[in-house]
């Protein structure tokens, strides 16, 4: 009887964004208020954000509140989920330190998201040791907990793939102790990595073509009027493009037929909508403003939870310090087994002396 252990987690530099939202936080919430599972753990990875923030520990620290503040708002209930900072679970460094001894270098070098990454982040020849390796750290992450499931966006999938080798190497090795993890993706093609308001890039902080969870009306409001749509759609009767086209991306996410009912009547779902688009006649303001209102209606409800913590902070304070004492109990397990595995526990070890003496003697 083998446990369903969920774990998952986000870097926290900044305020988490609507395709945090599609990508992993709306699944995350759906898996949690499943029942399937025997534990759920959902990390702030502030030592994960720190392997290419090392100068900017103030970001990180500023950010903690608020993404715990942004899990709650979307319905990450602590009473089912412990929410938990990574730093703060000493446990977690340990087990990377002996990980790291199951790869190599190269394995490093090819796995895809470091690459990418590493190109994003121009560190040229200065990478920090630590971002180089933190596939390895998060698999100490993803195993302190025995993940069975891990929710993710696509880019993380190499991680996970990278976790599961150095899981085999461990069991492999000092005989089975780590569970394997696998990682669950986002169902919806189009949520995977979902594109900024720019049309060009996946949404990303740095590029600023994010909407937040937390942005208010009058801010949502600016950005979608101002979104990238098709630039071949000049006029309102031209054809236009649907697919490519950030409107209609970030529709299907999140476009009901009871939205159409309730803001764009004369659709009724958003099938009859696109194929109007594509025919020509409807033109790019009323698209953005219909899905203005449906994000506007959607983010309401979250944004009212955040104002409510955003005025209890206290109690976040205390909901993150409880979670990461749950956490702490379960990596710390976990550690002793893998210590024991590894024949390093000697002072818990009460053969340790005895097979010493043995040696001694022969
Ligand atoms: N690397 C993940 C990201 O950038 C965050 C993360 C850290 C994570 N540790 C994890 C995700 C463990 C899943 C499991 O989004």
């Amino acid at each position: 009887m083998n446990k369903k252990i969920m774990l998952t987690g986000d870097r926290p530099t900044g305020r988490l964004h609507i395709g945090h939202y599609v990508g992993s936080l709306q699944r995350r919430v759906e898996l949690q208020n499943s029942g399937e599972f025997d534990e759920i753990y959902i990390m702030i990875a502030d030592t994960q954000a720190l392997t290419d923030n090392a100068e900017n520990p103030e970001k990180i620290r500023n950010n903690i509140l608020n993404v715990a503040m942004d899990y709650l708002s979307v319905g990450i209930d602590p009473k089912k989920s412990n929410i938990f900072v990574q730093s703060a679970v000493p446990a977690l460094p340990e087990l990377n330190l002996y990980y790291l001894n199951l790869v190599t270098v190269s394995r490093l070098q090819r796995n895809p998201t470091i690459k990418n990454e590493l190109q994003l982040r121009n560190f040229e020849t200065s990478i920090p040791a630590g971002f180089f390796t933190y596939p390895v750290s998060q698999t100490a992450d993803i195993t302190a907990f025995d993940a069975t499931i891990v929710p993710v966006g696509d880019d993380q999938l190499p991680m996970l793939e990278q976790a599961q080798e150095i899981v085999h190497k461990f069991n492999s090795i000092y005989g089975e102790t780590l569970v394997e993890p696998k990682a669950l993706l986002p169902k919806n093609e189009s949520s995977m990595r979902l594109v900024g308001t720019d049309g060009k890039n996946k949404m990303s902080k740095s590029l600023g073509n994010c909407i937040y969870l937390s942005d208010d009306s009058a801010t949502l409001k600016t950005k979608v009027m101002s979104m990238y749509t098709d630039p071949t759609h000049l006029k309102i009767t031209d054809p236009g493009n649907a697919k490519d086209n950030p409107v209609f991306i970030y529709l299907t996410c999140f476009a009901t037929d009871e939205d159409f009912e309730k803001f764009l009547p004369e659709y009724k779902n958003l099938d009859e909508m696109k194929a109007h688009y594509e025919r020509g006649g409807l033109g790019d303001m009323k698209c953005k403003k219909f899905l203005f209102n449906v994000l506007d209606n959607y983010l309401e409800p979250i944004r009212q939870r955040r104002h409510y913590y955003e005025e209890h902070i206290e109690e976040v304070y205390e909901i993150l310090k409880q979670g990461t004492a749950n956490a702490n109990k379960k990596a710390n397990a976990t550690l002793n087994k893998v210590r024991h595995a590894m024949k390093i526990d000697y002072f818990e070890d009460e053969a340790f002396l005895d097979d010493i003496k043995d040696k001694l003697d022969n």
